[in-house]
């Protein structure tokens, strides 16, 4: 088990540049959705929210431009992608922002500081979830709010007509995370983590993708064949299984009723 969790951008796929181009691209596959539970749980009243993880700025980048009353704090570990988000949201000419260099588990930050705490798709990737909603709520203001947002890989992408190597190429990621610590099918737990992390009136919701909506390029961007390969490479996944994943999916697409579907999971709390 690595004790820095299953999240390492340099090598997590095989190529840098295109894992971040590939956050980008799932930021934007899941906004739409994402945005509407936003409203329903009051983010877009925030005046201050941080966002714990926030990889190279995408998530924050959202925020700034849809909430224009808010002051967004972003809190990432990694120094490439603290100096990316910093370059990438200056070169946006937005202002309300700071990022800074930190772990989720010790931000650092003040007690009752934040009306809002975003998670998203980092408590999946750490060895100790429940130590990162324990800070997440002390540095939450009494009556603030927790949004965690996580994968579970046992109901990722579906298809139809379904890809044969599909679950093959998923089991071969969980096994990959959790030899890191980390944990791909957190989603079915993230209420019982808020609850155990102190936050009450705990609600769940499904984030939805359907490519019937959003169109095929929207999905084969927020994918890639970056983390594929490197699964390959690092001997959890075999190259002919990879072989046949790419023909089936290409199969697929030919079909004229294909479906490309996939689902996140949220979770919401308050500190009292
Ligand atoms: C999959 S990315 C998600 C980035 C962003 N939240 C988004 O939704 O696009 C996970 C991020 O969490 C960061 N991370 C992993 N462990 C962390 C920790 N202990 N503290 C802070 N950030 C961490 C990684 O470096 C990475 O940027």
């Amino acid at each position: 088990m690595n004790p820095s969790g299953s999240y390492h951008i340099k090598t997590i796929a095989n190529n840098v540049e295109a894992e971040i181009n590939r956050l980008k691209a799932q930021v934007d596959l899941f906004w739409q959705s994402e945005w509407k539970h936003y409203q329903e749980f009051g983010l877009d009243q925030a005046g201050s929210i941080v966002e714990l993880g926030s990889g190279p700025g995408f998530l924050v980048e959202k925020l700034l431009v849809h909430i224009p009353g808010a002051e967004v704090t972003a809190v990432e570990i990694d120094p490439l992608l603290v100096e990316y988000a910093g370059n990438y949201l200056a070169k946006q000419k937005l202002d309300r922002w700071q990022v800074i260099e930190g772990s989720i588990t010790d931000t650092g930050l003040e007690d009752d500081s934040f009306d809002f705490a975003i998670a998203r798709l980092v408590l999946e990737h750490l060895p100790d979830p429940l130590e990162a909603v324990r800070e997440i709520y002390r540095i939450v203001k009494p009556g603030g709010k927790v949004i965690v947002i996580d994968n579970d890989f046992e109901m990722h992408i579906m298809t139809y007509p379904p890809v044969s190597g599909l679950r093959e190429l998923y089991d071969a990621y969980c096994k990959a995370r959790a030899a890191e610590g980390g944990n791909p099918k957190i989603g079915r737990e993230l209420p019982r983590i808020l609850k155990e992390g102190g936050f009450t009136d705990v609600e769940f919701e499904i984030i939805s993708a359907h490519s019937a909506l959003l169109g095929d390029e929207m999905f084969f961007r927020s994918e890639g064949i970056g983390i594929p390969y490197k699964l390959v490479q690092d001997g959890f996944l075999s190259s002919k299984v990879l072989g046949q994943i790419s023909l089936g999916w290409r199969k697929m697409i030919r079909d004229e009723h294909h479906s490309v579907i996939r689902q996140l999971y949220m979770a919401v709390g308050k500190k009292d």
